[in-house]
């Protein structure tokens, strides 16, 4: 059997993540099909899902950071329990719609509870376990809260909401990290078409699964 691959998919609010996503479904081979799980965080599996519902509820405004941080991570420990660990160790590949990087820019960065603890919990909810490869969407803050409110103005969630300030702090975040992990981040311009960006992302994931997709 091969190898267990996982791939996150990460950027800014509005940036493209699940189009993305849901742009490579049509070019996943059908022997893929069987080998491939496409999830997302925070979600994914009914605790998880629950966990996001209270976490994107507009009513909790007065919801505090540490909170929100603790709540991303739980999310994560159950989600990774009932599907990322078992798929990885049954040698599937893993497409997940964000994960602990999103944690370090949006709480870490973003909220200012500092990236180091942000990591200590994401490393106590994933046991250490860490994306082969990530996919990096990288958009301008204005634009991607833009493209919220032209697409889903009514369907603006807690952190939507946030100032254009916290957006932009995630974006500089996300960059940054990335250049911290050039092996395993790849950003691509969020700005291009979305038949570019589909390709531009086939063929990096194309490369690191060396023809299974
Ligand atoms: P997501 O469902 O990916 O929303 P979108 O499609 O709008 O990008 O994520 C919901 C929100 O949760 C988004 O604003 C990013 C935020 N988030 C965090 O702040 N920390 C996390 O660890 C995760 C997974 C998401």
């Amino acid at each position: 059997m091969k190898g267990g691959f996982f791939i996150t998919f990460e950027g800014p609010d509005g940036s493209g993540k699940t189009t993305l996503i849901n742009n490579l479904r049509p070019f996943i081979t059908d022997e893929l099909k069987k080998d491939l799980i496409i999830t997302r965080e925070p979600g994914g599996v009914k605790i998880s899902e629950a966990i996001r519902e209270i976490l994107l509820d507009k009513r909790f405004s007065e919801m505090g950071s540490r909170t929100e941080a603790l709540l991303f991570a739980a999310a994560r420990a159950q989600h990774l329990d009932e599907v990322i660990k078992p798929a990885l160790d049954a040698g599937k590949i893993v497409f997940c719609d964000r994960f602990v990087d999103s944690s370090v820019v949006y709480q870490g960065i973003g909220r200012k509870l500092g990236v180091q603890e942000i990591i200590d919990i994401n490393r106590f909810a994933t046991t250490g376990v860490n994306p082969d490869m990530t996919i990096l969407l990288d958009l301008p803050a204005d634009l991607g809260l833009a493209r919220i409110k032209k697409h889903r103005s009514e369907k603006s969630d807690r952190i939507d909401q946030d100032q254009l300030s916290f957006h932009e702090q995630v974006r500089r975040a996300y960059l940054d990290l990335a250049a911290k992990n050039s092996n395993r981040i790849k950003i691509i311009d969020g700005r291009q078409s979305p038949e570019k960006i589909t390709k531009n992302a086939l063929q990096l994931i194309q490369e690191a699964l060396k023809g299974r997709i």
